[in-house]
């Protein structure tokens, strides 16, 4: 009966988009710890403004293209609030955020790897909140309405998809992914990695 349980979430299109994701979600990891980390109070206001800079245009696109059922909350209102409170400025967008052609599904991948980044937010909103002993601003970190859009959002991925449904989300996270990892990166990441975005 477990094993039955177990081989349908297998099945299921958020298992499909951690597997297709797994290595992009790991590398993005490292390159935010190298380009900024969380460890003082300088880095911590380095990594909202990375955060901002490449959700901006995210949230835009979704904004654009996404039902209003697939439209995760801006967060970006709430970076710029606890960049405020550390004394910074909101930092320039990154380039435009495009995928060409909007399919099927796209949508539904983009909102789920904005929504899925709120678990990984979590955990390092614990540390931030050690680190800085309970006195940096978390507003963004500790926003309350992407945990309550990513649970609706999972009854929606906690199924099997429609094979052209799961291709487009599948293609969608991983662009974004992508886009999420060339500005973590910097600039000259993000330039020469425009032109090879799907
Ligand atoms: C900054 C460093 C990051 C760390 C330390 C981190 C950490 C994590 C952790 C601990 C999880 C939960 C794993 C689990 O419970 O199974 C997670 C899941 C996830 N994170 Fe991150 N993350 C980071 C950055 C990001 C960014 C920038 C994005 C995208 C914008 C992102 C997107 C996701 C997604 C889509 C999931 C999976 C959701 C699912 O389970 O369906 N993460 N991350």
């Amino acid at each position: 009966m477990a094993g039955r349980h177990r081989a349908a979430a297998d099945d299921h299109l958020r298992a499909q988009l951690r597997a297709a994701t797994m290595a992009a979600h790991d590398l993005l990891d490292e390159a935010m710890q190298a380009a900024s980390g969380w460890q003082r109070r300088g880095d911590y206001a380095r990594f909202l403004e990375l955060q901002h800079a490449a959700r901006a245009p995210l949230e835009d696109w979704l904004a654009a293209h996404a039902p209003p059922s697939l439209q995760p909350p801006r967060q970006t209102p709430l970076i710029a609030r606890d960049l405020a409170a550390l004394g910074r400025r909101v930092p320039p967008p990154a380039p435009l955020f495009t995928m060409g052609r909007i399919g099927t599904g796209h949508a539904l991948g983009a909102a789920w790897v904005l929504a899925g980044s709120a678990l990984g937010n979590r955990s390092i909103a614990r540390q931030v909140a050690r680190i800085g002993a309970g006195t940096w601003p978390v507003a963004f970190l500790g926003d309350e309405a992407m945990p309550a859009f990513w649970q609706a959002l999972r009854t929606r991925i906690e199924q099997r998809a429609a094979p052209d449904e799961a291709a487009g989300a599948t293609h969608a996270a991983e662009a974004v992914f992508a886009y999420f990892l060339a500005v973590a990166q910097g600039p000259q990441s993000l330039a020469a990695g425009q032109g090879a975005l799907p």
